[in-house]
């Protein structure tokens, strides 16, 4: 009996070795593992008869027993190392992810044109020492025309020129009623610059029912078309550079008298003629002129102790000649390889 079991236990190992060769997965390695060291595995199978040896043989095929349970252990722990590795290759191989290849980084975007020119023009004024201020798009028909002098029958207040919400409020059709409001609210002197969308119902290459203009106005005792003049020009050069040449044209707005236009030298032909400046050599930019009497009774002003310019400009327009671009539309299509450039 001793002899017979000392064969058996020894014929574990090879036997074991022999049955791994074919193992190829972790899952039927498992199955190995039963079969030799389970409840009813061979190893427990031999030792159920060690009742039956004496007391002397007991502890050597005990020995050799225990001794071979840890070879089994050592030798299925190595196998379960090796199909690990093997698994997780061919498993890495089928995958079509390649994950040495560099990631692509999340896109970065900027500012939009019209918001790069809005905010030079702010910090241009701003360095000159005007507040920034803003208004509602939905205004009163009062502040956008009434009490800017703009008479009833005029041709801006007809439907085919303005969007109306209702009766008395429509989208403002331009940023002066800001003028208005800031005047009624505040007392001189004032130093104001007031940005924002201004609607119109027109829509070609260069008109677009959305779009920006920046607002402008100083009042104080004293204030004179000089102090106009002074102001925008050294917009005009920190803008456009310090050889852009400029003209006041005379011109007509119901809320400024005298009023005026502002022409710069045309960006694109340097004034020799082209198609943008309209062969004249002179580009329109501004509107502008001093704040009529009657405005400033409007608001509440004395217009004989107090005086003030105003000025009207669009950026759209301004963004045009900064960056040469042609057709106004382009600032609204949002197509990225456009707004990508700037
Ligand atoms: N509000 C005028 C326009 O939109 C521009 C302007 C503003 C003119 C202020 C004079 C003074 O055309």
């Amino acid at each position: 009996m001793f002899q017979k079991m000392i064969q058996q236990v020894e014929k574990i190992l090879p036997a074991l070795e022999q049955e791994l060769k074919a193992v190829k997965t972790t899952s039927a390695l498992e199955q190995v593992r039963v079969k030799y060291l389970g409840k009813k595995g061979v190893l427990t199978n031999v030792l159920r008869n060690l009742g039956k040896l004496t007391a002397k043989e007991k502890p050597l095929v005990g020995r050799l027993a225990n001794e071979t349970k840890t070879k089994i252990v050592e030798i299925l722990q190595a196998k379960e190392q090796e199909l690990k590795l093997s698994e997780a290759r061919t498993r890495i191989e089928k995958e079509d992810l390649d994950i040495s290849l560099p990631g692509c980084g999340p896109e970065i975007g900027h500012r939009h044109p019209i918001s790069q020119v809005l905010e030079q023009i702010k910090a241009i004024f701003v360095s000159m020492g005007f507040d920034v201020v803003e208004g509602p798009d939905i205004e009163s028909d009062y502040n956008n025309f009434e009490a800017l002098n703009i008479p009833p029958d005029h041709p801006a207040r007809e439907m085919q020129d303005t969007f109306y919400v209702n009766g008395t409020m429509l989208l403002r059709t331009h940023t002066s009623p800001v003028q208005i409001r800031t005047m009624q609210a505040r007392k001189p002197p004032l130093a104001i610059i007031a940005p924002g969308k201004v609607y119109r119902r027109d829509a070609d290459i260069s008109h677009s029912p959305m779009f920006h203009q920046v607002e402008g106005f100083m009042v104080d005792k004293q204030i004179s078309l000089g102090d106009l003049k002074g102001v925008l020009e050294v917009f005009m050069r920190e803008m456009f550079g310090p050889d852009t040449a400029m003209r006041f044209r005379p011109s007509f707005f119901p809320f400024t008298e005298p009023s005026a236009e502002l022409d710069i030298r045309c960006v694109m032909c340097m004034g020799e003629g082209c198609r943008v400046c309209k062969q004249s050599g002179w580009l329109e930019i501004v509107g502008a002129g001093m704040i009529h009497p009657v405005v400033f009774r409007n608001v509440g002003y004395n217009p004989d102790e107090y005086s003030g310019f105003a000025f009207g400009m669009g950026v759209e327009r301004i963004a045009m000649l900064k960056y040469r671009i042609n057709d106004i539309r382009l600032f609204f299509e949002n197509d990225l390889r456009f707004l990508r450039q700037f």
